[in-house]
């Protein structure tokens, strides 16, 4: 299994993760309106280079063509950088991203709010990263996978939120996805049972409309069908005999 991991190499995968983890703080100062896409994944590219054996994960991904995937509003994920795509006052701006380190992946994304947002904006931002808090707390060996998506789905729900049906979390360990999935919707007690090793990507995707998913001519961008805001959270994390180990933290 690709993601059933020994405990010397879960902490491996703490190395990349702690620096995954490091950048998604460090990008929150230059996310700002008036950069590009392209120039957060410029940043990104320098900010790798300096840790040797790393590499960007997604590039070349059944043929992504960039390093980072950057999404901004009724945008959900694999937003493809571009020069062009200039950040405005106010945008939501979903960045995700994967580093490789000695044949292990990581992989975490995170919404960042710039300039002034709508209250609305504010609260599903909130509620998005409150439901993967949520649901890394219910992480522990002999979980099932349906709890993770049922606490993300009634948090959600309950909010007035939707979640994304279509794009769903998954497993991560020596490739960058592998079974099981893992929906941020669902019932407890049902699905896969969690086990010592395994590791898995959380990764809620929540829309202030629906749950309906358009993909854009790039035939990568998946957008909300009704142009509503999305956000999105990600942590790779570790099922272990102590819990949950949050490998991107
Ligand atoms: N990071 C995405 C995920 O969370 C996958 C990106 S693959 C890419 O699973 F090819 F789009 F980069
Ligand atoms: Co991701
Ligand atoms: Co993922």
């Amino acid at each position: 299994m690709d993601n059933i991991l020994s405990p010397e190499e879960i902490n491996t995968m703490r190395i990349p993760g702690k620096v995954a983890g490091q950048f998604l703080k460090q990008l929150r100062r230059i996310i700002r309106p008036g950069i590009s896409t392209k120039d957060i994944e410029i940043h990104f590219d320098k900010m790798l280079a300096r840790y040797p054996g790393m590499d960007a994960a997604f590039k070349g991904y059944c043929d992504y063509p960039a390093s980072l995937c950057v999404s901004i509003n009724d945008e959900i994920i694999h937003g493809i950088p571009r020069p062009e795509h200039i950040i405005k006052d106010g945008d939501f701006v979903s960045v995700d991203l994967g580093i490789k380190y000695k044949g292990l992946f990581v992989d975490t994304a995170y919404t960042y709010p710039t300039g002034k947002v709508s209250a609305i904006g504010r609260k599903l931002l909130k509620v998005g990263h409150n439901s993967l808090a949520r649901a890394l707390k219910k992480v522990r060996i002999g979980a099932y996978i349906g709890d993770i998506g049922s606490t993300i789905q009634n948090y959600v729900e309950s909010n007035g939120f939707s979640v994304i049906r279509k794009f769903v979390g998954h497993g991560i360990g020596r490739v960058l996805h592998c079974p099981p999935e893992v929906p941020n919707f669902g019932v407890e007690n049902t699905g896969e049972i969690l086990k010592e090793g395994m590791v898995i990507a959380i990764e809620p995707m929540v829309t202030s409309g629906g749950s309906e998913v358009a993909i854009l001519d790039d035939g990568w961008t998946v957008k909300t069908q009704d142009n509503s805001l999305s956000v999105h959270f990600e942590h790779t994390v570790a099922v272990t005999r102590r819990g949950p180990c949050i490998i991107t933290a």
